[in-house]
């Protein structure tokens, strides 16, 4: 296999499907746009791309995300969403994210819908898939690692923070992304073998917004209310302040 194509670093990795090709770079775009060129090239599912720092890094809602170069990691991976569950493919990326932290340091991560990690309410992750309609899409996930909030830009200090800030010890971002390879390969491969109910549950177990009062803004829309929980298709059930139950695909959550 040629450099241009990768590294098989599964066997390393202990990965069945992540890492069958893994593209290191210094800088670069978004690397959900280059996992997506490089699979137009011919890269298969499994195909990682990692990178110190990106030019044009991509959030939510067409929003940018910043980095700290060096010193965050920012990874994608393409995978076909499961059969049993497409809707959850990102939040599977959130729980590997989560799991792969607390594996190197103890800070206790939550998830919010639908594709943020908080530690303390902060956050210090977000996860965005793109991809066209049919095919692979590129699962990309971005953590805040080295750093302390002073060094984000103003408008994101009193909102978001770092791995090592709140762990209190610096951590190898190569070493992250191992664990968070490892542990996205499992989480992986429970929703293709069928085991969505074990994968939401694990999500529950850390969800930040189960019976918390929240804004919802979708569209044009804000909706006040209760949030119950995560469904198996990865919507989220509220219940309106008129206590009519509400099923989301989508949206941004204030918690009050
Ligand atoms: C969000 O919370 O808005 C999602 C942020 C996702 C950021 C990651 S960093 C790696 C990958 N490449 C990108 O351009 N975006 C994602």
């Amino acid at each position: 296999m040629s450099p241009e194509q990768g590294i098989d670093r599964r066997p390393q990795l202990g990965t069945r499907l992540v890492g069958a090709r893994w593209h290191q770079r210094e800088a670069i775009d978004s690397t959900n746009l280059e996992a997506l060129r490089l699979h137009e090239r011919g890269a298969p599912v499994g195909t990682v791309v990692v990178t110190d720092t990106q030019t044009a890094g991509r959030g939510r809602l067409g929003r940018r995300w910043d980095d700290v170069p060096g010193r965050c990691l920012l990874m994608s991976v393409l995978l076909a969403a499961p059969a049993h569950a497409p809707g959850l493919l990102t939040a599977a990326a959130a729980l590997a994210a989560a799991q792969a932290i607390e594996a190197l340091v103890p800070v206790p991560v939550a998830i919010k819908w639908p594709n943020d990690l908080l530690v303390g309410g902060r956050k210090l992750a977000g996860v965005l898939a793109e991809g066209p309609a049919e095919g692979p899409v590129a699962v990309g996930i971005g953590v805040n690692v080295n750093g302390a909030p002073e060094d984000l830009p103003c408008d994101l200090r009193e909102r978001a923070t770092f791995v090592s800030h709140e762990a209190g010890r610096e951590l190898a971002v190569a070493a992250l992304a191992d664990e968070l390879a490892a542990r996205l390969d499992d989480v992986y491969h429970l929703l293709v073998d069928g085991h969505v109910p074990t994968v939401v549950e694990c999500i529950a177990a850390r969800d930040a917004l189960a019976g918390r009062r929240v804004d919802v803004r979708a569209g044009s829309q804000t909706l006040t209310g209760t949030a119950v929980r995560w469904l198996d298709d990865g919507r989220l059930l509220l219940r309106d302040d008129d206590g009519r139950e509400v099923v989301l695909d989508a949206g941004e959550v204030t918690l009050l």
